[in-house]
């Protein structure tokens, strides 16, 4: 079970002298890479900010293969980066985006030896605080939930099998046309002068420490679908939002050993028409199994999207690159395929809370791979915010090259309270020392 350690494969390209200069390249076009793209366009007017991403539309990765669920913050550890963002980025989501957004609120249901799991998850609930990036905190609980029989959860659902004794409601719970929303990013990021280059791939990233000219920053060489040769840019600042791929980056100049392992674990989704889910309008999750850790995964739910439309998923499932070969970073885009091999076993554990669900109705629909930093036995992880600089002078503190790492669910949540991070704490410290 190999982590892969690569970095971008830099040898095919040789240094070049940059050409044009940036204030901030955001590297990576999905839903954080945009979000931190619009906040600093909108935050630094009179400074360049460019964003560049390798495909020719934005959220071709994980940004469009996963369930578009706007998490309430439940399940993480009260003081993690994961609970503060993502209540942060629900809040700013829904009062930003309304016409993207929609708070149906979740359920998650619980047989009688699951009861003390929803139970424990709600006296958690009672205690969260609001983030400290709330100024003023809202006139509420920063996460309301309430206990619901098996007669009371059953007039909401009425397919719930008779062996769901309770459950969890957590009103704050909703869905996303995260399509939607990242066009309305996009457009925001061009409305405040920022560019986006699509079909845009970085290559090969170097430390320029020469202060002959801008200072110290960030060479990047990037190659543009159909050009003849790379393009060199100077970013004073660089931010790696380059998703399953943003390891490669600081790996590239990283030793061996100190480089960051990455691990990819597969999410697939299928869809459903059929019976046993008369008039569903919440979504539904299952209390994850004992043996199937609660951190890798929420366990195989019904998410409905902006059409009403059912599905299922996501399971767990870590891939692995082939021992033998050097291992291809980009070797898990194999596995985006979905296959009818997980059908039976999803169906099997859905019908422990919707019985009348027929494995007939099950369609294999998409696939979305996790990037995770810890292995299947690995425990809670939170978002990682790593800062590098070209050299240790004082001069290049001013020229980080900030990573985002391991940012798997509740990502989506919580960009826009990631991008407010990495601006407003992480850049801000920054340009005070
Ligand atoms: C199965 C699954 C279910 C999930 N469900 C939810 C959910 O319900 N709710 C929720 O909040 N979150 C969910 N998530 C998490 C969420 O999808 C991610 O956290 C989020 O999409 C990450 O966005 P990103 O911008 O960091 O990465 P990505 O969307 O992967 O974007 C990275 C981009 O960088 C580009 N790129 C990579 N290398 C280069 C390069 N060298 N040069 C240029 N561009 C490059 C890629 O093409 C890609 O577009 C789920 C994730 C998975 C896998
Ligand atoms: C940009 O504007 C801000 C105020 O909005 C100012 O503090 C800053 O010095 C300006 N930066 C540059 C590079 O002009
Ligand atoms: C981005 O960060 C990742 C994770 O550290 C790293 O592997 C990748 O090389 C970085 N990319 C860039 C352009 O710095
Ligand atoms: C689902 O609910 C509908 C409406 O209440 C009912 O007619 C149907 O029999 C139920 N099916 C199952 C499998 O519970």
């Amino acid at each position: 079970m190999q982590a892969i350690r690569a970095g971008l494969n830099s040898a095919k390209y040789a240094y070049k002298t940059p050409e044009s200069a940036v204030d901030y390249l955001v590297v990576g076009g999905g839903v954080v890479g945009l979000a931190i793209a619009r906040c600093l366009s909108q935050r630094f007017s009179n400074q360049s900010t460019i964003l560049v991403e390798r495909h020719p539309r934005a959220g071709e990765e994980t940004s469009s293969r996963n369930s578009e669920v706007i998490h309430s913050g439940l399940y993480y550890p009260p003081d993690s980066l994961k609970t503060r963002l993502c209540i942060r980025g629900r809040e700013m989501l829904y009062d930003h985006f309304p016409s993207h957004t929609r708070k149906i609120g979740k359920l998650v249901v619980a047989t009688e030896t699951q009861r003390p799991y929803i139970e424990s998850l709600h006296k958690k609930a009672q205690t969260l605080p609001w983030p400290s990036s709330f100024t003023t905190p809202p006139d509420r609980p920063a996460l309301f939930t309430r206990l619901l029989s098996g007669e009371e959860v059953r007039r909401m659902e009425p397919n719930l099998s008779d062996d769901i004794v309770g459950a969890l409601f957590c009103p704050e719970t909703g869905i996303i046309d995260s399509h939607s929303f990242m066009e309305s990013l996009e457009k925001d990021i061009v409305d405040s002068e920022g560019d986006l280059a699509y079909s845009t791939r970085v290559v090969r990233v170097d430390p320029a420490t020469d202060s002959s000219n801008a200072g110290p920053g960030w060479v990047a060489q990037v190659v543009t679908e159909g050009a003849t040769e790379s393009d060199a840019i100077f970013a004073k600042t660089l931010i790696n939002a380059t998703g399953l791929s943003a390891p490669l980056i600081v790996n590239s100049f990283l030793p061996e050993a100190k480089r960051i392992p990455i691990f990819y674990a597969r999410g697939s989704y299928a869809s459903y028409s059929g019976p046993g889910i008369s008039g569903i309008s919440h979504l539904i999750y299952p209390c994850p199994d004992k043996e199937n850790h609660r951190f890798q995964g929420l366990g195989t739910h019904l998410t409905l999207d902006f059409n009403g439309k059912v599905k299922f998923g996501p399971d767990v499932q870590y891939i692995f690159p082939s021992e033998d070969a050097a291992p291809d970073p980009d070797f898990w885009s194999r596995y985006l395929v979905p296959d009818d091999g997980r059908l039976a076993e999803m169906h099997r554990a859905v019908s422990r809370y919707l019985p009348g669900v027929k494995l007939e109705g099950f369609q294999p629909d998409y696939v979305g791979i996790r990037p995770k930093l810890v292995g299947p036995q690995g425990g809670f992880q939170d978002f990682v915010f790593r800062t590098d600089y070209p050299d240790d002078t004082r001069e290049s503190q001013h020229s980080p090259l900030v990573s985002l790492l391991g940012i798997e669910s509740p990502g989506l949540t919580s960009c826009l309270a990631i991008a407010e991070h990495v601006v407003e704490n992480i850049l801000a410290d920054v340009d005070r020392r």
